[in-house]
Order: structure tokens, then C-alpha cells, then sequence
């Protein structure tokens, strides 16, 4: 993620060429999509959706996609087809968009290290956890199991592991007494929606490093 050599990497100012152009890749009821998505109606979000993406064909963002006039691709991993060639696929569309920022917005699919490599330091994730605090699935109920007191949310660069890369942005969620997973995960999502446009803006500013692990912006 640092580079050839551990060099650190520095992004350029902005990020990309302004407004961006980003890609959202969804599995399900798409609310981090429709975040982002009113963030650069409103004009908060210097960036355009070019595509969205989904593997799967129930995915409500899907339609939430259609319904906003964005383009909206359906691109499922068939039976028994092998993740090189569905993520080829996925990646053909992007590219295919002209695509600058791959924003992961539930999208329920560990990326391989040739698909990370191919859009290295262009995929942000959105976590519902405060990584390296429960990763991978279920992370609320995970918080709420470990008997956490501070649960919350963080948006991170995307690197090979599972909700490993380089932090961008996090939003601590107090947990309540009789909070469920329910009740957590909402407040959660609220900060989700809260950090993503927020941190991604950031990120798009450009200007920030990655030394290691750790990703600075400029003060
Ligand atoms: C969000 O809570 C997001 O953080 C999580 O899935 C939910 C998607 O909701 N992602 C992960 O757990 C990825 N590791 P949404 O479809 O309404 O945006």
C-alpha cells in the first residue's frame, strides 16, 4: 500500500482531476450509496457517480440507482465461476466508466490482491466498526458480544486483507445501555452516512500520505 519499497505515497492535490469520478460497488439496500449520492447532488461531494455496480440481483441500490437516473449495471458471480473471472468482469465495467475512485459501500465481497492491485490506493471501504476493531462480518453484533462501551464507524483505503488498509476517517458510536444490534447498527449507520462523504471529500482533496499504515492529511 506504501509503494515499491515502503516509499511512502503522496497523493497529488486534488486526488483526481475535479469532479471526480467515482464508482459505487453495492450488495444490498444501498444507504452509503444514496449518502454519497446526495452529497455530490448537494455539491459537498466534489465527484459524479459513473456507475453502479451490484453482484447481486436483489440489491435494493440497484434500483435506488435507476431511480437517481444513474447508471446501474447487475454483475453476479455465476455458478461456479471462478472469482478471477466475475472480478475481470467487474473490473471491465469500471474501467469501462472511466471510473477514478472505487467506493465499496456494502459490497459483501473480499476483494483478491490482483483486483486491489489493478485500482491500488483508488478503493475506499466503509466499515461498521472501529477497525482493526471487528472486521469482516456482523461487526456491530461483534462489538456488541465483546461488550464494548465505544462502538463506531471507519472509512479506510482498501489493501488485500479484510478491512486491513490504511485508515482515512473514523466516528466513535457510544453503546447504550440496552442497545441490540438493531438499535446499535442504526446509530452506526448514521455515522456511516455522516463519515463517507466526509472522509471521501478529504480524500479527494488530495494532498495526504501513506507511510506504512498510516495515511496523514495535509494540516
Ligand atoms: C453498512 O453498514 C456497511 O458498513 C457494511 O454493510 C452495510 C451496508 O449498508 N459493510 C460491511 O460490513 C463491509 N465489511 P448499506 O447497503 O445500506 O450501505
Amino acid at each position: 500500500m506504501s509503494g515499491v519499497d515502503g516509499v511512502p505515497y503522496l497523493a497529488p492535490v486534488p486526488w483526481f482531476p475535479l469532479p471526480a469520478r467515482l464508482a459505487v460497488l453495492l450488495s444490498g439496500r444501498g444507504s452509503n450509496f444514496e449518502a454519497l449520492a446526495a452529497a455530490c447532488a448537494r455539491g459537498e461531494l466534489p465527484a459524479r457517480i459513473v456507475l453502479v455496480l451490484a453482484d447481486r440481483a436483489d440489491a435494493a441500490g440497484l434500483e435506488k440507482a435507476r431511480a437517481l437516473g444513474l447508471p446501474a449495471q447487475l454483475e453476479a458471480r455465476r455458478a461456479g465461476e471462478a472469482r478471477a473471472a466475475h472480478e475481470e468482469r467487474l473490473a471491465g465495467h469500471l474501467e469501462a466508466a472511466g471510473t477514478d475512485v472505487v467506493c465499496l459501500a456494502g459490497f459483501m465481497r473480499v476483494l483478491s490482491a490482483t483486483f486491489v492491485a489493478r485500482f491500488e490506493r483508488r478503493i475506499v471501504n466503509v466499515h461498521p466498526s472501529l477497525l482493526p476493531a471487528f472486521p469482516g462480518l456482523e461487526a456491530q453484533k461483534q462489538a456488541l458480544e465483546h461488550g464494548v462501551k465505544v462502538a463506531g464507524a471507519t472509512v479506510h483505503l482498501v489493501d488485500a486483507g479484510t478491512d486491513t488498509g490504511p485508515i482515512a476517517g473514523q466516528e466513535a458510536v457510544a453503546v447504550l445501555p440496552g442497545d441490540d444490534v438493531r438499535t446499535l447498527s442504526a446509530r452506526v449507520l448514521s455515522a456511516e452516512h455522516r463519515l463517507y462523504p466526509s472522509t471521501l471529500g478529504k480524500l479527494l482533496a488530495g494532498g495526504w500520505a501513506v507511510a506504512g499504515r498510516r495515511l496523514t492529511f495535509p494540516r
